[in-house]
């Protein structure tokens, strides 16, 4: 699968202009199609299945690689929340950065990491003090962040 980017924990696509992207290897641990009280629908249908903190590709594979794990360590089981976003686990600190170090190593010398955070229950100052490296910009004021780290 010769793709330039990378999405490691893709979700139902929300963020993707285009939900289906050719340039784009979608990657998520689960798949899942479920009917909402509402009507809709919640879809997350990889194209491959995989683990963040043991990415099945190669070392320097691809230019770009897309970071937007779960951020909820509080949410019910069966929430509407924790089926969206995913749920973290009590050992939330080494996965996130085992997660962390795997999209540097698949990806190529320069090439970037896109990480996404929400600071609803965990700071974006303690996701940083986890990680090995330091974002070379983000926003830092509202309470959804976009990092742009680079693989040197
Ligand atoms: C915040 S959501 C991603 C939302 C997505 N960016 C979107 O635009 O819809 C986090 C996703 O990470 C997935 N996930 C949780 N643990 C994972 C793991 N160890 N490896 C890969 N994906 C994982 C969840 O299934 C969930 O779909």
């Amino acid at each position: 699968m010769c793709k330039p980017i990378l999405d490691v924990c893709c979700g139902s696509r929300m963020f993707y202009f285009d939900k289906n992207n050719p340039d784009v290897v979608f990657m998520d641990c689960r798949k899942l199609e479920e009917k909402l009280c509402d009507g809709r629908k919640l879809e997350i249908k990889p194209d491959i299945i995989g683990d963040f903190r043991n990415i099945p590709f190669k070392d320097e594979t691809f230019n770009m690689v897309i970071y937007d794990p779960p951020h909820l360590i509080r949410a019910g089981d069966k929430s509407w929340l924790a089926l969206k976003y995913g749920k973290l686990s009590s050992n939330w600190k080494e996965d996130l950065t085992q997660g962390f170090n795997e999209c540097m190593r698949v990806l190529r010398k320069h090439g970037t990491l896109v990480f996404k955070w929400n600071e609803e229950q965990i700071s974006l100052k303690e996701i940083l003090s986890i990680f090995p490296q330091q974002p070379v910009l983000g926003n830092k004021r509202s309470k959804t962040h976009w990092l742009v780290f680079m693989k040197m």
